[in-house]
């Protein structure tokens, strides 16, 4: 088994081994990949391939920005186009592809990698864990009056826009440069959030709204004209408005739109696609139970692969000193730290000092942006806490300043 970085020209056979390892061939070969895998960065795709040069196994990984906690950007790998042959499943592989991709992710000075994953089971082995989660939710139109705000001073806003903003429907062709400017704006500050390169845009690859499927644009202006926020949606039988993004580069925002797509007429019912855990929403409708969740999924996956340079890449809103003792399996490596956190900023430095948490990789990739909390991972049994108060020590270390959330797809 050889595995390889492909170059120009591979590019047909990697597409073509993805399709078949996910048993979804196209009619005709695409040439050039089609729209969404012409989006790929060549020298970042691996091929595994058989003794007598046959292809059958597959990654890559795209050149993204992870926004941290405390408005942090960093570069990530966004892991991506995994897979390997029916005929060749299960005789190790993935495990080569995902060994070689990590050293050469090292190799490039990268520390953390992340991904979605088709399937929860596959990915902790190689010391991934979820990161961010993202349910579905489903308000019916008649019950879908928002609340007045009760903090003395926050004004309600008009029926359309924030004060004195506007609220303009767009055709996914009108839009030029607005969504990606927007988009850009608002990851910056959203933990969990990741950037989509210009190519994307440009090649409408990707999920609503850069796919070239039809789509409608809400696209909310403020007071000066300028573009702060989106809600990409379908309407569809019977009479379900769906929002793919809602996109708001703040909360007055976010709800200028809600209002907008949720006093939609000729509709029975709204379905936001992708709203995080812990999102105001359904504290903003009037009657708490018109809103309901499901769909409550995993969406990214993190993996560190430098522990001391993520951890004192991240924002952190406390003070505090744990002592982590990190096992990675996959990797065979193990380490003992001291975290310290002033001022905002960490340290975190090898130590020998009697530790506070024991844990796997995967669950300090879980832990990293703040949105799973360490004692949850206690309490099921996969981080230790060797004394009383250590495990909620980390939970208030680890918070992020709100809910990480990406809605990104790749
Ligand atoms: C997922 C996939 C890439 C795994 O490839 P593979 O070469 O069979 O994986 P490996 O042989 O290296 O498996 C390593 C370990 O993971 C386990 N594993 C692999 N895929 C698994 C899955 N889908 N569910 C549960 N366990 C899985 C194997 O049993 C093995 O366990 P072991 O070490 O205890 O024996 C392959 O099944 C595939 O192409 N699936 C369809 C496409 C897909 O879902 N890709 C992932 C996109 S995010």
């Amino acid at each position: 088994m050889e595995i390889r970085s492909t170059a120009d020209g591979d590019l047909d056979v990697f597409v073509d081994t993805v399709h078949a390892a996910f048993g979804r061939f196209p009619e005709a070969p695409i040439e050039g990949g089609g729209l969404w895998w012409s989006a790929l960065e060549i020298d970042r795709c691996l091929l595994a391939l058989t003794a007598d040069g046959r292809p059958v196994g597959t990654a890559a990984a795209y050149s993204f920005e992870l926004t941290l906690p405390g408005e942090t950007l960093v570069p990530a790998a966004g892991v991506t186009a995994v897979g390997v042959l029916p005929s060749h499943r299960r005789q190790g592989i993935l495990s080569a592809m995902m060994r070689h991709q990590l050293a050469e992710l090292r190799a490039r000075g990268e520390f953390l990698s992340v991904l979605l994953a088709s399937e929860a089971q596959i990915y902790g082995r190689f010391g991934y864990g979820p990161a961010t989660y993202t349910a579905r939710l489903t308000v019916p139109r008649h019950e879908a009056a928002l609340a007045v705000p009760r903090a003395r001073g926050v004004a309600d806003a008009p029926a359309t826009g924030s004060a004195n903003g506007s609220v303009e429907v767009l055709r996914r062709a009108e839009c030029g440069e607005i969504l990606e400017e927007v988009y850009d704006r608002y990851r910056r500050t959203q933990p969990g959030a990741l950037s989509r390169p210009h190519r994307w845009w440009a090649l409408r690859a990707g999920q609503p709204p850069i796919s070239p499927a039809p789509r409608y644009v809400a696209v909310h202006r403020g007071a000066d004209g300028v573009p702060d926020g989106y809600a990409s949606y379908s309407i569809g039988e019977p009479g379900t408005l769906t929002v793919d993004e809602t996109i708001a580069t703040d909360d007055a925002v976010f709800t200028a739109l809600a209002r907008f797509v949720l006093g939609h007429d000729l509709v029975s019912q709204v379905v936001f696609k992708h709203v995080p855990p812990e999102h105001p929403l359904r504290w903003q409708l009037a009657d708490f139970r018109a809103g309901e969740v499901s769909g409550d999924t995993d969406w990214l996956w993190v993996r560190l692969l430098d522990v001391p340079r993520a951890l004192t890449a991240r924002g952190w809103f406390m003070d505090g000193e744990l002592v982590l003792d990190v096992e990675d399996p996959f990797l065979g490596e193990h380490g003992r730290y001291l975290l310290t956190v002033r001022d905002s900023k960490a340290d975190c430095v090898p130590t020998d000092r009697e530790p506070d948490l024991s844990l796997d990789m995967r669950d300090l990739g879980s832990v990293y942006l703040g949105g799973t909390a360490p004692s949850t991972l206690v309490r099921a049994g996969h981080i230790r806490a060797h004394r009383p108060g250590a495990a909620a020590l980390a939970d208030a270390l680890f918070r992020a300043e709100r809910s990480p959330h990406c809605l990104h797809w790749f």
